[in-house]
């Protein structure tokens, strides 16, 4: 596998970041995981503004548009058509005369870009949702939940809490209201009072959650879908839960600590949105071979 580091490609085994690099020290970088169906790469523009702010929140300088020649370098370079792309911008690793632990860094920093890529299966498998259980964990983490940080410890605590509770996932609740799970957004059907079911997702700038490409993308081609704090107690009551994310694309929580979710299997609302995704896909990648 080639990887891209600081604008070379070169073999995985040889790429070498510094072990006093912030990303590695601190924790100081962002990141975007993005993916591509058939070479087209999906939603870049979301991607990159993502980015963008958190550089620009964290004083990283790095110019995110620069993925638009990286990504397309790192998939040709790998040979692939349907990949995943990870992207991670770090603030860098100090000069030899700059303190390591220094919590400001030196102005000009050079920061430390890596990007890897793997294979990932095609849009014509995305044919039904996965499924997953899923717990409710305390949402202990920072409240910059808007900034896509590398450091990810909290996520991973709370990941090894839920399997431990017998889990897949962990959702996260604070102050009782649903936030996201520890990689991707949640959405909920729940029943309204005149028998229709309402599917909603919570709001990013209310609870501290990430804005996720797929989430957006959603809420743009699904409009029915409404953004509303959910409370813990309205999950107990839910017709289905399903995750979305970049990766994940549409998986629902048919468990949930312990109780089945619904009918405890996936619902139809996941399956539709699933249906519309790839519906979405398929019409970006017909509109981009044909001809003008
Ligand atoms: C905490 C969190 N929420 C939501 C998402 C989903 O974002 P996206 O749809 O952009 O992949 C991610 C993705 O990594 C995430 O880490």
């Amino acid at each position: 596998m080639l990887v891209s580091l600081n604008g070379q490609l070169v073999p995985a085994a040889r790429a070498h970041v510094s072990v006093f690099d912030r990303g590695f020290l601190f924790g100081d970088g962002v990141y975007e995981g993005i993916r591509v169906f058939d070479g087209l790469v999906r939603h870049l523009d979301d991607h990159c503004a993502r980015l963008q702010q958190g550089l620009d929140e964290a004083g990283i300088t790095w110019d995110a548009k620069q993925l638009h020649d990286l990504c397309p370098a790192l998939l040709d370079a790998n040979n692939l058509r349907d990949a995943f792309l990870y992207w991670q911008v770090t603030r860098g690793t100090p000069k030899p005369d700059h303190p390591v632990r220094a919590r400001i860094a030196e102005a000009d920093i050079e920061p430390t870009v890596f990007g890897y890529c793997l294979p990932t299966p095609g849009v014509e498998t995305l044919t039904e949702p996965t499924e997953c259980s899923g717990h409710t964990i305390r949402d202990d983490r920072w409240h910059k939940g808007h900034v896509k940080s590398v450091s990810l410890m909290a996520n991973v605590i709370a990941a090894m809490d839920a399997a431990r509770a017998g889990a897949d996932e962990a959702l996260f609740l604070r102050d009782g209201m649903l936030s996201e799970s520890c990689s991707t957004n949640v959405f909920v059907a729940l029943p309204a009072a005149d028998g229709s079911t309402a599917l909603v997702t919570p709001p990013v700038g209310d609870v501290s959650i990430l804005s996720g490409v797929t989430r957006k993308v959603l809420l743009e081609i699904c409009p029915e879908v409404q953004v509303r704090m959910v409370a813990e107690a309205e999950l107990h009551h839910a017709n289905e839960i399903f995750l979305v994310g970049t990766m994940t694309t549409v998986r629902s929580v048919t468990m949930l600590n312990g109780n089945p979710v619904g009918t405890g299997r996936i619902g139809p609302l996941a399956r539709h949105v699933l249906d519309r995704y790839t519906a979405h896909i398929r019409a970006q990648l017909a509109a981009r071979s044909t001809p003008r």
